[in-house]
């Protein structure tokens, strides 16, 4: 039976849906550019197209959603464009966390949020521990992270635990996504071809999409097909298909 409605969402097989969905929201700045609108207004289109992509995926029944907010390197633009981002992300928070609490949606973070402007980082942390018992969906805000300074973060806490033995299994445990499995897809949007410092050592594995769009263009449609293509990938992991074998 398919528990999908509208007519390419039939087609998907919800067995072999990512459990893990990241987005690397890239584009908002051209958006903008292209309408001749300021590239704040591109960020705030970017919000409306984070919530509507939450709730696609929601619907789809996956179950881990990661998106790309902020990096360590953003801090390099212009401080009324990283004033703005940090606006529209505690106003997006105050809006939804209401709704994801009903929704059963835990809200996590990856990242030093501590560096973030404190009234925002309260937002934040209410955000958290108000859906920290939601099990249905876990949404992991990207907010100053950089998947260099989570390795290193990582590394410095085991020299301080006095670990001698570090194993894959004990290293993941390090990790701001210690509890999420690693990301089977992750979409950056915009056209642009590079990870910039997203999840090194979770994504060895990740499958990739890079549609062109605008991430404030980015809608269900889009989801859909990129979903499409990816449940027609073979994931061999290095190892080979079964009938191949002799
Ligand atoms: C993504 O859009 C949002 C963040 C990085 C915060 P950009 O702001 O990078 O938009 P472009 O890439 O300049 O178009
Ligand atoms: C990546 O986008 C970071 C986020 C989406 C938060 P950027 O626009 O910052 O990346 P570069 O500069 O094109 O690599
Ligand atoms: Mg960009």
């Amino acid at each position: 039976m398919n528990i999908f409605s509208n007519k390419s969402q039939k087609l998907l097989d919800a067995n072999k849906l990512p459990h893990h969905i990241a987005f690397i929201i890239d584009g908002n700045g051209r958006w903008a550019k292209k309408k001749g609108l300021p590239r704040t207004v591109g960020h705030s289109f970017g919000v409306k197209a984070v919530a509507d992509t939450v709730q696609n995926c929601v619907n789809l029944g996956i179950k881990y959603m990661s998106f790309y907010a902020f990096s360590t390197e953003n801090w390099n633009r212009p401080q009324d464009e990283v004033d703005a981002i940090f606006e529209l992300l505690r106003d997006y928070i105050k809006q939804y966390v209401g709704d994801y609490e009903n929704k059963n949606i835990k809200v996590m973070t990856s990242g030093d949020i501590t560096k973030l402007p404190k009234d925002i980082y309260e937002t934040i942390e209410e955000a958290k521990e108000k859906t920290k018992h939601c099990t249905d969906f876990v949404l992991n805000i990207a907010l100053n992270y950089g998947g260099r300074d989570e390795i290193i973060r990582g590394i410095n806490q085991i020299i301080k635990d006095g670990v001698k033995d570090v194993s894959k299994e004990s290293f993941k445990t390090y990790l701001y996504t210690k509890n999420l499995p690693d990301p089977d897809l992750i979409v950056r949007t915009s056209g642009e071809f590079r990870t910039s410092n997203f999840m090194p050592y979770q994504a060895v594995y990740s499958e990739w999409a890079f549609p062109k769009t605008y991430w404030p263009d980015f809608n269900n449609k889009q989801l859909i097909k990129i979903l499409l293509n990816f449940q027609k990938r073979d994931r061999r992991f290095g190892a080979i298909k079964k009938e191949e074998k002799k």
